[in-house]
Order: C-alpha cells, then structure tokens, then sequence
C-alpha cells in the first residue's frame, strides 16, 4: 500500500552526471551549512554491472551522508506483453538494478509512463504510450510486478512527448490518474515535461497540475528546456523542445511555486543532462531552487 507519509524527506538534490561528478564531489567534500546538494539522483541502468571499482563513486557520496536515489529509463512500464510480466521481464536488467539497490539501499524506484523496449530490443527512446485504457492496464500490471520483484515503492514520471500515436480515449491527467489509482504507487511530477507538453500540445499548465492528484506527488523533477526548436519543425507544429540542457526558465520556476503550495514533496531534483555550463551556475541554480522550497515551508535539512 502506497504511503507518503511514511517516506522521509530528502529535501533537494542533483543528478550525478560523469561530465560533472568531479565537481560534484569537490563540492560535498568542500561543503558548508549552506550546500545545496543534499542528495543525488542517478540513472540506475548506467551503474548496473559495472566493476566494483565504478561503483566507488557512489559509495564515496553515501559515505558523506548523501543518499543515491535511483531513476530508471529502461523498466519501459509501457511495454505490453503476451504472457505476464514476470514471465517476459528482461530478468538481466532486473538483477542488476537489484545488485545497485543492495548497495544504495534506496527509498524508492522510478521510470517514466513510457515504451523503451518492444519485442526484447531496446529503443533507447522514451517512446509515448497512447492515453487508452488498455494502456492503463498494461502499466498497472507492470508496476504492480515490479514493486512486487523489488519490494519498494514505485513512482510514475510524466514524460515529455510530441505525438499520440493514436486517438486518446482520455485526457492524459485522467490517463495518469488512473494508473495513480490502479496501481496504488506514487508520482514523480517533472514540472519541465508538464510545462513544454503544455505548450505544445496547447493546454493550460497549471489548469493540467490542477486536473492531476497531486497528493501522490514523492518527487519532483525540474530542468530547462530548448525554445528556438521550432525553426527546425515549424512544420511539425512544435514549439519547444525538452533537453535538460538549458537553464531552468521563470514560467517552469512557476509552476514550480505553484505545485509546493498544493502538495508536500519528499525531494526535489535538479535534472540537468547536457549543455553543461560552469559547475558554479548550476549551484546557483539549485540555490534558487532551495530558496523557493524555503519559502513554501519544504523542510530544507543541512
Ligand atoms: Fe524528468
């Protein structure tokens, strides 16, 4: 059974990068009553067989009092199977995440609402699945399977996406909410993803967060992303592009605010995975990220 309450707060974090992991480290180890970095986020299937000597890195961190929670990209909870899940599951991934959890000893798991592997080859795409309630069923049967495989609670992220594949048979907050419900397992709300899948797609971003059961809300994820796309796909009709490759814009900051004063979160992540700039403006960033959650009460613990 799905319970926030009994999840601690981890306040706010960064991903662990390897253009930036030495940075990172420098900066924990130089680290003052002010740090913004008070966990950190990875990409669980790049630390999966991997020589013990890789994984040092993460048991360095943990060791200076930063826990390392893991966010997949390849569990595909989207993918629909001809026999169940725990039959067709790639049971290779899942040992291997269950190797890393042994050693990070996370709080819970996450993956986007999406298809990365389809007849046992991977996409490498976080390819969108269409808002039907088929889909519904076949995520909420996967999620049930993995919390069951790994015996730790679940989060949903939002993704971004650029098409709907075909006609949706509702809306995609009423498409979220029901896996929300279905599967009892919390949501990991990307405030970036909502706000460029607004504007292109043309809804009202806030109006989405209002439609959306924001009590399930665990994580937060918030990143910049590329406007000037539409040059190159003004045909496509798109506007802006998710990259987490620029710096985190006013309106996302925003919707940000919005979403604090409506829900507790238990940790909130800088995402940043390109582009990267001078290690110092990433500090910034995540200080003003830190005063924002300051100001809506978030419990900030150094
Ligand atoms: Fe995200």
């Amino acid at each position: 059974m799905f319970e926030k309450n009994k999840l601690k707060n981890y306040g706010l974090g960064l991903g662990l990068r390897t253009a930036i992991q030495k940075e990172t480290l420098n900066y924990i180890k130089a680290e003052t009553a002010e740090s913004c970095i008070q966990w950190l986020e990875i990409v669980a299937e790049n630390y999966i067989y991997k020589p013990k000597a890789q994984l040092e890195i993460l048991k360095e961190f943990m060791d200076r009092g930063k826990p390392i929670i893991p966010h997949s990209v390849n569990l595909s909870i989207g993918t629909a199977y001809k026999s169940s899940p725990r039959e067709s599951y790639d049971r290779r991934l899942l040992d291997g995440l269950k190797d890393l959890f042994k050693l990070i000893q996370p709080p819970w798991f996450s993956d986007h609402v999406s298809c990365t592997r389809i007849n046992g080859f991977y996409l490498q795409e976080l390819i969108p699945v269409p808002f039907i309630k088929e889909s519904v069923d076949t995520v909420v049967d996967n999620i049930k399977f993995l919390e069951d495989e790994f015996q730790l609670p679940f989060l949903i992220e939002n993704p971004s996406y650029y098409s709907t594949l075909i006609k949706p048979e509702m809306t995609e907050s009423e498409f979220l909410n029901e896996i929300l419900e279905k599967a009892d397992c919390g949501l990991l709300l990307d405030v970036n993803n909502v706000y460029v899948n607004a504007l292109n797609h043309s809804y009202n971003a806030m109006e989405f967060l209002n439609s959306l059961d924001l009590s399930r809300t665990v994580q937060v994820h918030i990143a910049g992303h590329l406007e000037d796309y539409q040059a190159h796909l003004s045909k496509r009709h798109l506007k802006i592009l998710d990259t987490h490759g620029e710096v985190i814009k006013e309106e996302v900051f925003a919707l940000f605010k919005y979403l604090l004063e409506k829900t507790e979160v238990k940790a909130v992540l800088l995402e940043r995975d390109s582009n990267f700039p001078e290690f110092s403006n990433i500090i910034s960033e995540l200080a003003h990220v830190k005063q924002l959650m300051k100001e809506s009460s978030l419990i900030v613990n150094n």
